[in-house]
């Protein structure tokens, strides 16, 4: 949800800049821009709408030059992707320049008092109260610190600037409630919101702080808290690869991932799980959750999805979980106390309603505990404890092998909560666990036998598309059809397969697809509430364990996965729905990367 890039060189900064923002287009891609300084012609400010191949081309027809810069792709919130609310955005003098991510709450009363006092604005967004702001403070004498400090703190919501004023040599940036990360490579520093940004020039990361305020100069940088006064933020070593975050001739980044889930889970896993099924997490010997009485999920999209397949394992056990999603436990959480466990599955750790909803949890006295893909997130530093899911760096909008990685890593917590709050292991731990370390293998499987591809077309352009399951298949076929929309922009609903008679039946027809998850579990069941759909004519696409005779017999299409544990065999239909859903919306010509008006991280409430 907008992404901003900055750097500041000895040289010239304008390749670094287009390259932070190409790395950060899945961020947002309605439009964007870079303002740069330092060079002959002073401060230059480029903007376009569309895609940032758009603003390249503008700057290699009248090339901008300088050693500092600050740039930014917008995901649109006050304002259509025009030119003009592209950012960045300057004040009326035209030297004060910014980016910024995340909602200015008052910027309706701040663009009428500045408006008064004679400010022009030419963008319909909340920025630019900022520069006219700050113009404000350095008429008043203050200087560009002083005045950053002074706009800053006018501002209400969550939000990240970066400010670069003309003929300054230092650029000024601050978090509160949205990303920003500091880069470190020798002389050359970078800010950005997220560190693929600039993995490809280093991997040293200064994890900055909500409030922290920081002047990067061109010998060094400076963090400061909001009353001005020195703090340490110690650099550390991301463990991600430039290679992961490339596309590595995939034709999507999407694809790319969707093969990427063997290692991915093999990272997942690996060192956390013993032949007996015991689950080894560093951070959470036996005995941590011991106090624990209930666990109360909160996550949004996809990693709901991935916190509903966790709950199942818990409730089956006696331990008592819910789900919430994250959105509505931020305006009406749920009652909560110190032995309540929280946890939030978060695959960025910076969604704002997840991070809000931690929020009240903590208020409430409840032990947080994120599961999340990013070391440093806010959700990683906020909660009490994190376990990390080890996917590497998903750049593809649409989430992959987070999810695969995020139900590994759930279902590995999910056997410590087990022990450690009914005091017995759960009778099949040993058949789990060999299926967990199965996984990659299985994955691998599914992918180099999968027959979807070749079924894609057969499927396309009919009315609506259904996905049903029971026990994991549930969060399965949400998920799937989650998807499904997301890419191919065709009409999908998920549904407990149960629920289908209560209402959904009566879209069925020969003309919608219906596609069954069978986790292995459900059987007869599940099977009784295919012959509904069948019963209305509904082609029907079913995806299960290979050994499932009776699944093979009924169903129109089947897509078979190795047979194994209940609670692995989700994961491994998941795999092939994410494969439905890709190559139906190849066949469409989707934007399958950066589908429309959705964006990566939801910073936003
Ligand atoms: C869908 C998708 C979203 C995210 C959701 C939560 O493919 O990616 O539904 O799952 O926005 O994001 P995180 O996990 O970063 O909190």
């Amino acid at each position: 949800m907008c992404g901003i890039t900055a750097c500041i060189a000895d040289g010239d900064v304008v390749d670094e800049l287009l390259t932070g923002l190409a790395n950060l287009e899945y961020r947002g891609y309605d439009s964007s821009g870079i303002a740069i300084d330092g060079g002959a012609d002073g401060l230059s400010v480029l903007k376009r709408s569309g895609e940032i191949s758009t603003l390249r081309a503008t700057v290699e027809e009248e090339p901008p030059s300088g050693g500092i810069g600050i740039g930014h792709t917008r995901w649109s919130t006050h304002g259509p992707p025009t030119d003009e609310n592209a950012h960045p955005h300057i004040d009326c003098t035209g030297s004060v320049s910014v980016v910024h991510n995340g909602i200015i709450e008052n910027h309706e009363e701040l663009r009428t008092e500045l408006s008064e006092r004679g400010h022009r604005f030419s963008s319909d967004t909340d920025t630019e109260v900022i520069p006219h702001l700050v113009e404000e403070g350095l008429a008043d004498g203050l200087d560009p610190d002083e005045a950053f400090r002074w706009a800053i703190g006018r501002l209400e919501g969550g939000f990240a600037v970066v400010m670069l004023v003309d003929g300054e040599e230092t650029l000024y940036a601050t978090r509160r409630g949205s990303p920003l990360v500091l880069g470190l490579d020798g002389d050359r520093r970078f800010l950005a919101s997220d560190v693929p940004s600039f993995l490809e020039y280093t991997d040293r990361v200064v994890h900055l702080e909500d409030g922290d305020v920081v002047a990067v100069g061109p010998t060094g940088y400076a963090v400061t808290d909001a009353d001005g006064e020195r703090v340490t933020r110690e650099p550390s070593t991301v463990d991600w690869r430039p290679e992961d975050a490339e596309r590595d001739g995939y034709e999507h980044y999407m694809l790319k991932e969707i093969n990427e889930q063997p290692n991915a889970l093999d990272r997942t896993v690996s060192g956390r799980i013993g032949n007996d099924g015991s689950v080894s997490l560093s951070s959470f010997p036996p005995g941590t959750f011991a106090d624990v009485r209930d666990v109360q999920f909160v996550a949004c999209g996809t990693s709901y999805h991935a916190a509903m397949y966790a709950r199942e394992h818990l409730i089956e056990m006696g331990v008592p979980a819910y789900t919430f999603r994250a959105g509505e436990y931020a305006t009406a959480p749920a009652p909560a106390d110190e032995d309540t466990l929280v946890v939030a599955v978060t695959q960025s750790g910076e969604t704002a309603d997840t991070l809000q909803s931690v929020r009240h949890a903590r208020d409430a006295g409840a032990r947080t505990l994120a599961v999340t893909n990013v070391v440093g997130s806010t959700a990683s530093r906020e909660c009490d404890d994190a376990l990390f899911i080890r996917a590497g760096p998903e750049i593809g909008v649409a989430a992959t092998k987070t999810f695969s990685s995020q139900v590994a890593a759930l279902s590995l917590l999910g056997e410590r909560l087990v022990e450690d709050v009914t005091g017995e292991p759960s009778p099949d731990r040993a058949e789990r666990g060999a299926a967990l370390r199965r996984l990659p293998a299985d994955v691998q499987r599914v992918l180099e036998d999968s027959p979807v591809a070749k079924l894609a077309d057969e499927y396309r352009g009919r009315d609506a598309y259904f996905f049903i399951g029971r026990g994991v298949g549930h969060p399965v076929a949400l998920e799937g059809a989650l998807k499904f929309k997301e890419i191919t922009y065709e009409h999908a609903e998920g549904f407990g397969s149960a629920e289908l008679k209560h209402g959904p039946l009566a879209l069925v027809t020969e003309d919608t697809p219906v596609v069954a998850v069978f986790d292995g579990r459900h059987g007869e069941k599940a099977l009784a509430n295919v012959e509904e759909v069948r019963a209305r004519g509904a082609p029907v696409i079913a995806v299960a364990g290979e050994g499932s005779r009776k699944v093979r017999e009924i169903a129109d299409e089947f897509l078979p996965v190795p047979d194994t544990h209940p609670d692995a065999t989700g994961v491994l239909a998941n795999v092939q729905l994410q494969l439905v859903s890709y190559h139906v919306a190849d066949l469409l010509g989707r934007a399958i990367d950066k589908p429309r008006n959705l964006a990566k991280s939801v910073t936003v409430e």
